[in-house]
């Protein structure tokens, strides 16, 4: 028998009207990785802020114990001393500050009790090129997209040199490359003798890079498997209590009319004159049908849909038509006004007001209309997000939650129900199913299909490919700011979309 390096026996913690942890137990080997999986909510983020030091004793219950002995964290930087690196799933870096900044935040080399800037740079230099990161240490944050800001999150939890990593969600805003890329870096952790804990819902990649596998449900630990003892259906059905079959609706589209028509969408990055992220990009979306647009991350397809919707800087160009009548979009207020409703990537810059309730924010983009023809009538309000609440199966205690305190998946659920209560004609979905679980997502795809169904144009933006491909009727393709595809359901094959997507293959239909 192995003894283990990190033992959390028993844990308990509860908010108010939420027992999110109800006896979970966990044990961290020396050089494994260890995926904790789990529906939305099921408690796997909290978990990991007990043992970060987040919630301190006596905040919860239970025993945390490190080498043979008990601790107890009384703070992150305590947890942090013990070894103990952690990435969140929420990103929490500091957008103003440049990339090497973030990574020594709180830990900059310092010479005569002032920040050595030199050393600074450098070491998040050479951190950089060891991680393989072609992300320059000066530029600041906010320049960045968001899965390059998750990579930063990942440099900085291992300039840490932590003998415990552990990654909440860490691949939800990667491309495939980088995927790749972290896995490298993990597989040398490991064998470095690190011990993980890799929290994802991507369970191929749990498959793929675990060693072993712990299931939480409801607060409670189902079991641990060693990986290959078991499978993803037995994993599946361990976390949702049932079993799961077809994940993609059968999708019965009638096209409609055209409702919406972009032409000559261009797009400026603004941090650096002259360099396009988007170039002459046009589309149409017609009335009950799925438009997916593919793409590597980084091929301008959120810049695209943020530029129509009057929220990109950089727009340099855009016809835009709605039932074929030309419109002026020049704020994200003018598009709403004429139907088009967008779930955004980045929950929370765009999306969600935290420290609101999950009402609030979801009646937020529609309450203008609301107040204004109508007399606001909070209890029909109310009603309407219960509904939409249970319809998306948002776990919650009610709609007067504070949407900060719900896990990554519901608060992606909130936003969503948000943009559906707008009543919109054209809804833009930018990964709108990231961090969500199997079982919640088949509940979007299957929400997804029943708005195009009742007469929704939908264009989707999905990293996940097989998710594109799976809801879309039409799709097209980016690379480098340009469309170099163009795809029926019954043409896009993985094959052919990826290769338009890496820029190998050049318009196919
Ligand atoms: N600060 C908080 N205040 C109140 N309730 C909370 C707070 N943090 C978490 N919860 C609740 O505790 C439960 C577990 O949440 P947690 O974030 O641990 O889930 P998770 O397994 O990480 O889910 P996801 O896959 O969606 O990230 C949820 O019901 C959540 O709403
Ligand atoms: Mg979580």
């Amino acid at each position: 028998m192995i003894s283990p390096l990190l033992e959390m026996k028993e844990i308990t913690k509860s908010f108010p009207g939420v027992k999110a942890l109800d006896g979970v137990s966990l044990d961290l080997r020396t050089g494994e990785i260890h995926a904790l999986v789990g529906e939305n909510g099921a408690g796997k983020s909290t978990l990991i802020k007990i043992l970060a030091g987040v919630y301190p004793h006596p905040e919860y219950g239970g025993e945390v114990v490190l080498e043979g002995s008990a601790r107890r964290f009384a703070s992150v930087r305590d947890s942090e001393q013990a070894g103990i690196a952690v990435i969140y799933q929420e990103l929490s870096l500091v957008k103003d500050l440049s990339v090497a900044e973030n990574i020594f935040l709180g830990r900059e080399p310092r010479r005569f009790g002032i920040i050595n800037w030199e050393e600074l740079y450098s070491r998040a230099q050479k951190l950089l090129d060891d991680l393989h990161l072609t992300i320059d240490p000066h530029s600041p944050v906010r320049n960045l997209g968001i899965g390059q800001q998750q990579l930063v999150e990942i440099a900085k939890a291992l300039s840490q040199n932590a003998r415990i990593v552990v990654l909440d969600e860490p691949t939800a805003a990667l491309t495939d490359a980088e995927v790749e890329t972290l896995f490298g870096i993990l597989n040398d952790l490991r064998a470095r003798g690190v011990a993980m804990i890799y929290i994802s819902h991507k369970l191929d990649e749990v498959f793929h890079i675990s060693d072993r596998i712990t299931v939480l449900r409801d607060g409670k630990t189902i079991d641990t498997t060693p990986t290959a003892e078991t499978d993803e259906p037995r994993v599946i059905g361990k976390m949702v209590g049932r079993a799961v079959d077809q994940i993609f609706p059968d999708a019965k589209h009638d096209r409609g009319e055209v409702v919406f028509e972009v032409r000559n969408v261009t797009v400026e990055d603004p941090s650096v004159p002259g360099k396009l992220l988007v170039d002459q990009v046009g589309f149409t979306a017609h009335k009950g049908e799925v438009l997916g647009i593919a793409g590597l991350m980084g091929s301008g397809r959120s810049e695209l849909l943020m530029a129509i919707f009057g929220a990109h800087p950089g727009r340099k160009s855009a016809e835009i038509l709605v039932d074929g009548k030309q419109i002026q979009i020049a704020k994200p207020a003018d598009a709403i006004k004429h139907g088009i409703g967008f779930v955004t990537e980045d929950r929370k810059r765009y999306g969600l007001i935290l420290d609101q309730t999950i009402l609030k924010n979801m009646t937020l983009a529609c309450l203008r209309r609301v107040s204004g023809r109508f007399v606001t009538n909070e209890d029909a309000e109310a009603a309407a997000g219960e509904r939409a609440a249970s319809d998306l199966r948002i776990k919650a205690p009610s709609v007067f939650t504070v949407a900060g305190t719900l896990s990554g998946g519901n608060q992606q659920k909130v936003v969503l129900a948000k943009w559906l209560l707008t009543n919109p004609r054209v809804l833009f979905l930018d990964e709108p199913t990231r961090g969500i679980d199997v079982g919640a997502k088949q509940e979007i795809y299957a929400q997804i299909n029943r708005l195009a169904e009742s007469g929704l144009a939908i264009v989707l933006v999905s990293s996940e490919l097989p998710e594109v491909l799976g809801l879309s009727d039409l799709v097209i393709v980016l690379h480098e700011g340009r469309v170099t595809g163009e795809f029926t359901r019954s043409q896009a094959t993985p094959e052919a979309v990826m290769s338009c997507a890496t820029g190998h293959a050049r318009r196919a239909a």
